[in-house]
Order: C-alpha cells, then sequence, then structure tokens
C-alpha cells in the first residue's frame, strides 16, 4: 500500500499522500441563492487530512450555466462567506482545496437558468435531465451558441476563478467531463459546428483551451486542473473515435503544465457503476500523452487504488461514493479499515442525515460492513 501514502508533487503544492475526495453535487446550498450551507463546510471540513486534496463539487460559473437546482454556484457577492467557510474548515485540517468549474451547457432547463434557452455548442436531440423545483425533469430544448457569444462565457469562468480565489481555494478545476458544456465542445456527437469551434479535434478543443487558458490567467497552470470523462456516457455525450480525441486532449493539456489531469473511468455513468469489473481503461492509454500526474476517478476500492498508483499509470486516486460516507477514508484505506456503505438515497439533496453526520471510524462500532457490495447502495 506504500505508494498510495507516499508524498506528490501536485503543481504548486506538496501533498502528504494520493487519496483525493471527488467532487460530488449534493444539492445542499440554501435556496435560492445557491448559498453553501453550513452542513457543506462540516462535510469538507470532516473530509480533509493533512495535505490531503479535496476537489470541491461543481459550482456553477454563471446564472444560465446552471443545471441542478440547489446545486452550487459561484457567480455573486452574497455566495463569498459560505465560500470562505468552506475552505476555512479545510485548511484548518492541513488539506488543499480546489473548486470545481462548471458550466451545464444543454444539461439544463428554463427554470434553472432564469427562463433562457440552455446553449450547446450545436442543436443534437438530447433526453437528459435537469432538476427544478418539480424534481428530475426533461432538458429544456437547446440553443446553438453564436461566436460571438463565447467570449462571454469564456469570462464567466474567469470570473468565477477569481472569485475562488477571493473565496480562499488553493486551485480549481475545470469540468470538461460528464457531458457539461466544454465536454459537448469536445465531443463530435454534440459539436456538428463548422466554424473555429468545430469540425477537427484541434477546433473541438478550442473551447477547452479557452475555458483553461482564462482559469490559468487567474491563478497560474501550477494551480489549475482539467477532469474528462473519455467515453463516459453521463449527459448523453459520444464521439466517432474517443480514444483518439482524448488523446489529443491530453496531449494539449500537456502543453499547458497543469497541476493534474482528472480521468473518470468509463464504467462509471455519473454516480453509478455501469460496467462492473472493468478494469481501468481511459487512464491506460492517455498515460503516455501526460506527462504530468493523473488522478484516476471511478469505481475504485481499496485493492485497485492501490494497484492503479503501483502500476504507474495513475498517480492519485479520487474517491466519491466512498468518502461520501466515509470522512476519514484515506485512513481507513491506510489501516485497511472496514468502510461505511454509503446511502444513495442521500446523495441528491437532503439534510445532514447521511451527509455531514457519518462517523469517523471507531474500533469499538461493531456494525461496520465492507461498502464493496451493492447492498450498500440502499443501507
Ligand atoms: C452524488 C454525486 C454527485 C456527483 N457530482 C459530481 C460533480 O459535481 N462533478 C463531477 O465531476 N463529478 C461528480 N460526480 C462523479 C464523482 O466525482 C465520481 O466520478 C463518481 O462518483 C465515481 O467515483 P466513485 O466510484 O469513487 O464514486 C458525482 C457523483 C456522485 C455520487
Amino acid at each position: 500500500m506504500a505508494k498510495l501514502f507516499n508524498p506528490i508533487q501536485l503543481g504548486a503544492y506538496a501533498l502528504s499522500h494520493r487519496v483525493v475526495l471527488a467532487p460530488m453535487t449534493r444539492l445542499r446550498t440554501i435556496q435560492p441563492d445557491d448559498i453553501p450551507s453550513p452542513m457543506m463546510a462540516d462535510f469538507y471540513g470532516q473530509r480533509a487530512s493533512q495535505g490531503g486534496l479535496e476537489i470541491v463539487e461543481a459550482a456553477s460559473v454563471s446564472a444560465t450555466a446552471r443545471s441542478y437546482l440547489g446545486a452550487a454556484s459561484i457567480f455573486h457577492d452574497g455566495q463569498m462567506e459560505g465560500w470562505k467557510a468552506i475552505t476555512r474548515a479545510v485548511h484548518a485540517k492541513g488539506g488543499l482545496v480546489f473548486l470545481q468549474l462548471i458550466h451545464g451547457g444543454r444539461q439544463s432547463h428554463v427554470e434553472v437558468t432564469g427562463g433562457f434557452e440552455p446553449v450547446a455548442p450545436s442543436v443534437v436531440p438530447f433526453d437528459g435531465i435537469a432538476l427544478t423545483k418539480d424534481g428530475f425533469v426533461p432538458a429544456s430544448p437547446h440553443r446553438a451558441l453564436g461566436i460571438e457569444e463565447i467570449p462571454g462565457i469564456i469570462e464567466e469562468f474567469r470570473a468565477a476563478a477569481q472569485r475562488a480565489k477571493d473565496a480562499g481555494f488553493d486551485g480549481v478545476e475545470l469540468h470538461a467531463a460528464n457531458g457539461y458544456l466544454v465536454d459537448q465542445f469536445i465531443q463530435d456527437g454534440t459539436n456538428r459546428r463548422t466554424d473555429a469551434y468545430g469540425g477537427p479535434v484541434e477546433n473541438r478543443v478550442r473551447f477547452l483551451r479557452e475555458t483553461l487558458e482564462a482559469l490559468i490567467s487567474v491563478w497560474g497552470a501550477e494551480r489549475v486542473g482539467v477532469r474528462i470523462s473519455p467515453s463516459g456516457e453521463w449527459g448523453g455525450v459520444s464521439d466517432s473515435n474517443p480514444e483518439a480525441t482524448f488523446k489529443h486532449v491530453a496531449r494539449v493539456l500537456d502543453t499547458y503544465k497543469i497541476a493534474y489531469l482528472h480521468v473518470i473511468e468509463p464504467r462509471v455513468k455519473g454516480d453509478d457503476t455501469l460496467h462492473e469489473g472493468h478494469p481501468p481503461v481511459a487512464v491506460k492509454y492517455l498515460r503516455e500523452h501526460f506527462s504530468g500526474p493523473i488522478i484516476a476517478a471511478g469505481g475504485f476500492d481499496r485493492e485497485s487504488a492501490h494497484a492503479i498508483v503501483e502500476s504507474g499509470d495513475a498517480d492519485l486516486v479520487a474517491f466519491g461514493r466512498h468518502f461520501s460516507s466515509n470522512p476519514d477514508l484515506p485512513y481507513r484505506l491506510q489501516h485497511a479499515l472496514p468502510l461505511t456503505p454509503y446511502v444513495r438515497a442521500a446523495f441528491w439533496g437532503g439534510s445532514q442525515a447521511h451527509y455531514s453526520d457519518f462517523r469517523a471510524y471507531d474500533a469499538s462500532q461493531a456494525t461496520q460492513n465492507d461498502a464493496t457490495a451493492d447492498e450498500a447502495e440502499t443501507a
């Protein structure tokens, strides 16, 4: 288990171990203004560890970038105190904390965008969902972005990155995964443009490059990461040649010398394991195209996290679901302690219950189960 608990340099930061908190939207902001709530500060503070990295759930860069009612956003002053409470809680325990920045693109609904039609690179039939006051509903019809609108969206990313800095984060992660706007530009199933942002992959990554450059203009490359999901199925995206496309993406990102590349394995779709037992593939074929640190995510447990870091295909491993129910996950993995099962019913909104009330390992707890089984889903 040694290497998973070895220090590593991640851009500007010296981490003391390689177990990362994956970004998880938990829909617990205070409405109507997406104010980060005190229970969110509790949640992130509980999961902080000395020299460990947390990536905070996707925060929309503007009102029109929103996808889910209750999800985080970072575009107005009223949100700043809530964000500062979160970064303080993590720093108090010696942890590092990046904020993931998102534009939902076509995965949205007029009810959460303030009445504006969701935008996308192109208009392509889409049967995805958004979350409104009526629950998960079909996404609203979207429209294609005019080329003259793109600089405005890039500026939203830049302004949000500046706000993240003002709130005390240590860096930002660009959400270029899971079929949201940046991913919609990258993949040719959703990008049918014929202008400088569409067509060959060199054009399809232009939006990625420009958003990334906006984040770098605020933070410097050594404090910016990018998350991708090659062959991921969330958000109805597809590409005619995902391996070639994402190798190109990795090569492009490599030229920026960013802090890390974060890769979701395609065996996972959003918050669910689609293909049980599939070995990691995405990280394997990207490794030779990206020279910086790679964070692997999606379906890892203690053994497979250890194996992928030992193999060198990835340098760190991000955990989502297991971290949701094990605030001291790095410690438990290091000491081979049993995991508390996660509670799927509490993933998308709710109270502190099954959110910030999970306890650190206590040897006297007799009811701990190993959470690798499916039963964990409904525990
Ligand atoms: C409730 C929930 C919310 C999620 N929200 C986000 C998010 O905001 N941004 C993101 O990139 N991934 C999100 N994900 C995906 C996770 O970051 C991670 O890739 C996924 O859970 C697979 O990792 P795991 O097998 O360790 O859980 C979410 C997953 C869950 C379970």
